[in-house]
């Protein structure tokens, strides 16, 4: 067998040391029952409040086992505290590598069973396991793979926009792989750039699309309805 799944669509795969693993891949059949999401956050917890306010209308049929901040002192962790969802510190200064960072994440996540992994508003590079490849999202806010990459976050991608002059901006939801804003493409929705927009103005109009985009992209994993074939993402009308 081979150390990495090559085929997507498997249900477990054997390391060479001979753990068997379930191969965490898009879901080949609807989930039936609430997505079990680990969510990964930087800063101030906007996404993660999305979440949790679309659960709370009855958009997003989600559990939150697991929140974890790279930083103690990201405002997410008070959204956390205040649903009641558990949230860890892992901070990449306390690890001598990206790889040892990463290790920590993702077994905290192991240990709590997630079906999916959202980086939301996550700003640190993390190596992904192969058990988790395309079973961790993020969310850009731009259009990959334009105003993208290292470097390129925030309110930065919004002040390069329209510094370039665009007319067209919005988000990207794509799954992570391990360079910045590079995985497959799930989601994108354009939103106009207007005369007379400043960066948070942008900003604000990108972050509508935004609480859109993420959780229809979470939506149709759940629903088994996303096939990741090479560097490209089919969405199924229904689940095979
Ligand atoms: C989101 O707007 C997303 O585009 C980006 O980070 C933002 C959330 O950041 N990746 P924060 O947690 O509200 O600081």
């Amino acid at each position: 067998m081979p150390d990495t799944p090559d085929d997507s669509r498997a249900e477990e795969w054997v390391s060479e040391t001979g753990d068997v693993r379930p191969l965490l891949a898009p879901p080949v059949t609807p989930l039936g029952r609430p997505i079990r999401l680990g969510v990964l956050i930087s800063g101030g917890g906007s996404t993660l409040a999305n979440f949790l306010r679309c659960r709370g209308e009855g958009l997003l049929d989600a559990e939150f086992p697991l929140v974890i901040a790279s930083r103690p002192d990201c405002g997410g962790l008070q959204i956390a505290k205040n649903a009641g969802i558990r949230a860890e510190v892992v901070s990449l200064k306390d690890f001598n590598s990206t790889d040892e960072f990463s290790e920590r994440i993702f077994s905290l996540l192991r240990e709590v069973q997630v079906d999916l992994v959202t980086l939301a508003g996550f700003l640190c590079l993390v190596r992904i396991p192969s058990d988790f490849a395309n079973r961790v999202m993020n969310i850009h806010p731009g259009l990959i793979p334009s105003f993208c990459g290292k470097g390129l976050y925030g309110m930065k991608v919004h002040e390069a926009v329209l510094a370039r002059g665009c007319k067209v901006s919005g988000c990207t939801v794509h799954f992570a792989d391990n360079v910045y804003d590079h995985g497959p493409i799930i989601v994108q929705k354009a939103v106009p750039v207007l005369e007379g927009d400043t960066p948070q103005t942008l900003a604000a109009r990108v972050f509508e699309a935004e609480c859109q985009a993420y959780p229809e992209a979470i939506r149709l994993f759940a629903d088994a309805r996303l096939i990741v074939t090479g560097s490209c993402v089919r969405i199924l009308e229904q689940p095979l």
